[in-house]
């Protein structure tokens, strides 16, 4: 299997998806936006997306599974496995702002072996096929060089159900205000990325869902940074739990959002 010609083509997908969420947005109307649970929003337009993605990557693949958060197809683990994220940032969009993006990742086994992360309104296209075989708009990309969290730029995310745990995690992060510069800007793939492209140094969010971090995380990893679940452990995919970094501040990001001051 030839990967770089493989990542040619999701990005072309990837674009051409993109390009539809961008079109869609300016004619989104109210009547058209569903809600899944408290605040946590779905239209016609991630399903449309989703349609779209399965067809192009089941051409390229065939045979291959998926893991897909509209569910248009069953999952189905196989020896190739699509995790795809058709419009991430669902808020942001529904509400007429940005960013907002399309996450696919390829799984062969348990390793990822590709990710591909578009951001229509800001053209960046992001895609790893490996350690440092990874960027931005063709140009190669790494993680940052903060040594410390204070003065450190860190993004976050609140998850939809918040529990007593998540909660307890921010309170803690909220703490550190007094250090870091903080953002939260709604698109978890693409928060991910920007750690991987050294413009922020971590990112954490307890809820996510494995077509939130999959792609994002594979092209942290292949950037030089570092993904953990909040033990320290390897299963940030699958746990809903994600801390990601420049690796070099990993585990005081850890110490300060699990066991807070
Ligand atoms: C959400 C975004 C958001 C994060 C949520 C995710 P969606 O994905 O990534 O930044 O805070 O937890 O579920 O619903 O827009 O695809
Ligand atoms: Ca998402
Ligand atoms: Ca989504």
């Amino acid at each position: 299997m030839d990967l770089e010609k493989i990542c040619d083509k999701v990005k072309e997908l990837a674009f051409s998806v993109g390009t539809y969420l961008r079109e869609e947005q300016a004619a989104l109307m109210k009547k058209d936006v569903e809600l899944k649970g408290t605040r946590n929003y779905v239209t016609y337009i991630d399903k449309e997306a989703e349609n779209r993605l399965v067809e192009g990557l089941r051409e390229l693949i065939p045979g291959a599974g998926f893991l897909t958060e509209e569910g248009t197809v069953g999952f189905e683990q196989k020896e190739f496995t699509w995790i795809i994220d058709p419009l991430d940032g669902t808020t942001n969009y529904v509400h007429g702002d940005s960013p907002f993006s399309v996450s696919i990742a390829l799984i062969r086994g348990k390793e990822t072996v590709l990710g591909v992360v578009y951001d229509p309104l800001a053209s960046q296209m992001y895609c790893a096929t490996g350690a440092r075989k990874v960027f931005l708009n063709d140009h190669p990309i790494t993680v940052s060089s903060q040594s410390t969290l204070v003065n450190g730029y860190i993004g976050f995310g609140i998850p939809y159900s918040l529990d007593e745990r998540g909660e307890k995690i921010l309170e803690n992060a909220m703490k550190q205000f007094r250090k870091c510069s903080f953002r939260i800007k709604g698109s978890a793939a693409l928060e991910i990325c920007y750690v991987a492209a050294g413009v922020s140094d971590a990112y954490f969010h307890s809820g996510l869902s494995p077509w939130d971090v999959a792609a994002g995380a594979f092209i942290l990893q292949c950037a030089g940074g570092k993904c953990t679940d909040f033990s320290g452990g390897d299963n940030y995919i699958f746990d809903k739990e994600l801390v990601a970094s420049n690796g070099i501040i990993h585990q005081e990001v850890m110490e300060t959002i699990i066991q807070g001051d």
